[in-house]
């Protein structure tokens, strides 16, 4: 392979060095093609074509439909590991001896409990506040309760803040969840597994014991495996920018969980759900909206099917598809909404305008369905993927840290009004 790329520009030709990866990616570096150029700059809207960074973390081919988290498969991983296991190894580069996993759990367990002030910051939300914006709001809010996460330039301090928030984290997703719900908030169990906790603290009836079903357990244990990592997607990419002006992780986990909140983005599995439940208000024909679908001057649009990166099929979906069968069949859930999701798929499976468009089932439309089930209201869905894409977000962001990336300050090319002089307003 060369080592370089030539761009010629007005006759003058330019070098630029050429990066591999050792996934076989090459990238161009042009780190130095505005100084080379005498200000040619590059410009991609919503950097399809743009690397922000060099990263170890998450690999994925959008063509094979390939999901890798530090090299091991999402299959491997979904199927074998859990979801702390994950954690561990998205973070540190390793998956963790059994010693190294007890010593993580212990110490995100010691940073579980969250100051009973932040209940006046949640107290002060409307009950029909979105969760999004409520976790959101909590989750900077840690920063004035732990202010020496901010400063985190020692891996000892940046090791603190990450147990820190993978410990509270998940206390304000319940508590956010039980405000919502009318329920008195709950601190869970520290004898309890991650994820055995996360459902005890969301779903414990304040007069009874929680039974857990290993079922739940399991298929949220899954998902949240599934969702735990994408690469450079909106919300990382905005956790990335964010950290590289050295606002501390809590704050920068904010902006990413806001970013997470749009229906292009995380907030897709709500949107899946809501279309679902439109469909079945109007009779549930799903022929009927999936030509509507097809007709370009009908507003309705199919939300979770397809995907920018992944051109052929999602990887996760397929893993959530199986785990929703199991779930929902073990659960003996018969819900008109899941028929409904089952006719959407086979109609977008089989006809040929979705096939040649790409329009599969994507993670996002199977993920709703399963929570749907488990019990969770559709606006608590993007709020349970932030919740997976915690430890994504954070090795990102330390690695970004560690790396120390210069802060994100990208160019752009000015098309606007050139220089004029003043008018004063009475000569306007
Ligand atoms: C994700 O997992 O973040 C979504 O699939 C979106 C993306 O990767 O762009």
């Amino acid at each position: 392979m060369a080592n370089t790329a030539t761009i010629e520009i007005n006759g003058q030709k330019n070098e630029l060095p050429l990066i591999k990866g050792t996934e076989n990616e090459i990238a161009i570096d042009i780190t130095k093609l505005r100084s080379a150029t005498e200000g040619v700059i590059t410009v991609d809207p919503g950097y399809k074509n743009t690397g922000s960074c060099e990263s170890a973390i998450t690999f994925l081919d959008g063509e094979k439909g390939i999901l890798r988290y530090r090299g091991y498969s999402i299959e491997e991983l979904a199927e074998k590991a859990d979801f702390l296991e994950v954690a561990y190894l998205l973070i540190f580069g390793e998956l963790p001896t059994k010693e190294q996993n007890d010593k993580f759990h212990d110490d995100i367990k010691a940073e579980s409990i969250v100051d009973e002030d932040v209940k006046k910051i949640l107290d002060a939300f409307p009950k029909a506040a979105h969760p999004m914006g409520v976790i959101s709001s909590l989750t900077s809010a840690l920063t004035a309760f732990n202010p020496s996460s901010v400063n985190v330039d020692s891996e000892e301090d940046m090791y603190k803040s990450v147990v820190r928030i993978l410990g509270k984290f998940p206390v304000l997703v319940a508590w956010t969840f039980r405000k919502k719900e009318g329920l008195p908030l709950d601190y869970g169990d520290n004898s309890l597994g991650y994820v055995e906790n996360i459902l005890k603290m969301m779903f414990v009836k304040p007069n009874g014991e929680y039974t857990q079903n290993q079922i739940l357990v399991d298929a949220l244990d899954k998902l949240l495996i599934l969702h735990a990592d994408h690469e450079q997607n909106c919300s990382t990419s905005t956790v990335r920018i964010v950290g590289s002006s050295h606002a501390g992780l809590f704050a920068s986990l904010s902006a990413g969980i806001s970013a997470l909140w749009g229906p292009l983005h995380g907030g897709a599995n709500q949107a899946v759900l809501e279309m679902l439940e439109a469909i079945k208000a109007d009779g549930g024909d799903t022929k009927k909206y999936m030509a509507k679908a097809k007709d370009k001057s009908d507003p309705f649009r199919l939300m979770g099917f397809g995907h920018r990166v992944y051109k052929n099929f999602d990887p996760r979906a397929r893993i959530i598809k199986k785990a929703a069968d199991e779930v929902l069949g073990d659960l003996g859930i018969d819900d008109p909404i899941l028929d409904i999701a089952k006719g959407l798929e086979k109609e977008a499976l089989e006809d040929q305008y979705f096939v040649d468009r790409r329009l599969y089932p994507n993670v996002d439309f199977y993920s709703g369905i399963i929570y749907r089930g488990m019990g969770i209201p559709t606006d608590m869905f993007t709020v349970m993927f932030a919740l997976g894409r915690l430890p994504g977000w954070i090795a990102q962001w330390r690695e970004m840290r560690l790396r120390k990336e210069p802060i994100g300050r990208p160019r752009q090319v000015y098309i606007g009004e050139t220089a004029r002089e003043f008018v004063p307003i009475e000569k306007r």
